[in-house]
Parts: C-alpha cells; sequence; structure tokens
C-alpha cells in the first residue's frame, strides 16, 4: 500500500502495549537522542512513572572480570563481549556469529554460562564473570584445558575457549556428567571443525579427574 492511500489514525490517541502513547514514546526518545554523556541515568516521565534512560552517549561502566575490577566509559549498546575485547583487552572469549547461535563468546555469569555477545555490558554490572582467561593457575592448565589438549579436541582452536569454559560450567553443576547432561549443556557450542569425538574424550577425562 503507498503511503498516500494508508489511513490516518488519530495522532497521540492510539497506546502502544506498554502504555506509552506515541507522542509520549517520540518525547522520550527526543531527550535520550538529546543527552550525550550521562553519569547517571536521566529520569523521563513515561505514563506516570520515572523511566531511566541511559545514554545514547557513553556512560560510566564498572565490571567484575576474573576477580578484578574494570573501569570505561561505553556507550550503553555495547555488549559484554566488545567491552571485554576491546576496553579491557581480554580477548579468550571470540567473536565468530555476535548473535547467540555458536558458543565462541561463553563466559561464566554468577557461574552460569552464557553468551557474552548478547549480555550488554551495563547488565553485567554487579555480577561475578568468569573468562576463560581464569582457569589456568600458577601457568598450570586447568584439568579440562588439559584434556582438550590430551583428547585433539581442537583443530582451527577458535570454539575451543567457549568450549572449554562450557564444559566448566556442565562439570560444576554435573561432576559425574551423563550422556545426556552433555549432549544438553553443550549444545549452544558448535564446532565448524568437527572435533566432537575430541570434545567428548575430554569431557570424559576431566570428569573422571574430578575438574
Ligand atoms: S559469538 Fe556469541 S554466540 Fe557466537
Ligand atoms: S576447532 Fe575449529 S571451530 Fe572448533
Amino acid at each position: 500500500m503507498h503511503e498516500e492511500s494508508r489511513p490516518k489514525k488519530p495522532e497521540d490517541k492510539h497506546e502502544t502495549n506498554s502504555g506509552v502513547s506515541r507522542r509520549e514514546f517520540l518525547k522520550i526518545s527526543t531527550i535520550a537522542a538529546a543527552v550525550p554523556v550521562v553519569a547517571t541515568p536521566n529520569l523521563v516521565m513515561a505514563a506516570g512513572e520515572n523511566v531511566p534512560v541511559h545514554g545514547p552517549g557513553k556512560v560510566p561502566i564498572q565490571l567484575e572480570i576474573n576477580g578484578k575490577a574494570y573501569k570505561a566509559s561505553l556507550e550503553p549498546r555495547v555488549t559484554l563481549l566488545d567491552a571485554m575485547r576491546d576496553s579491557f583487552d581480554i580477548t579468550g572469549a571470540k567473536r565468530v556469529c555476535d548473535k547467540a547461535e555458536c558458543g565462541a563468546c561463553t563466559v561464566l555469569l554468577e557461574g552460569r554460562a552464557v553468551y557474552a555477545c548478547s549480555i550488554l555490558a551495563i547488565e553485567a554490572q554487579g555480577k561475578r564473570i568468569t573468562t576463560v582467561e581464569a582457569l589456568m593457575e600458577q601457568g598450570q592448565l586447568h584439568p579440562i584445558q588439559q584434556a582438550f589438549v590430551d583428547n585433539d579436541a581442537a583443530q582451527c582452536g577458535f570454539c575451543t575457549p567457549g568450549f572449554v569454559v562450557a564444559c566448566k560450567a556442565m562439570l560444576d553443576k554435573h561432576p559425574n556428567p551423563t550422556p545426556e547432561d552433555i549432549l544438553h549443556d553443550l549444545s549452544g557450542n558448535l564446532c565448524r571443525c568437527g572435533t566432537y569425538a575430541g570434545i567428548r574424550g575430554a569431557v570424559a577425562q576431566a570428569a573422571r579427574k574430578g575438574a
């Protein structure tokens, strides 16, 4: 249908599902766009409630990664993955699909395996973030990392940090995983080189060693 032939809607009578009218929505968007840098969220009144608005300019962000505090000034749209890689030089988690499909960016958030490409850095504030970099201790590979080496569970290695972290989350939850546990808990990670047999061997070895 051409734009001209579309029936006109009565202006501002139409409410969105959130209860915000079109005029209020436009007002909020305009305020948000007009605030280049804010230290604390602006509050705007929408539908009778104060709604915090972050950005769109840079805001101060503090993250706790591998037990250390990291601070940066970032736009609220920046993902945890981009913040780690581009601002803090923590590059173990890889950016492959960047849309929650491959698992190469897997990190632990409060002990749970998550895709760092699909969480905003601003949302991860105040939560414990653990990356593959934290698994090695005193120069020694973590038993899961060693098991990947011993079982030849990597070819190009791009998926490996994500798999190692996902295995850690699984073995923390299921110290003696069943084949179903392995299938389920590692189903969010893909290996384009097809090293799945080696990965299954690595999981079995790591479980035997009580990793
Ligand atoms: S890069 Fe995050 S899931 Fe693929
Ligand atoms: S080893 Fe290449 S993608 Fe898994």
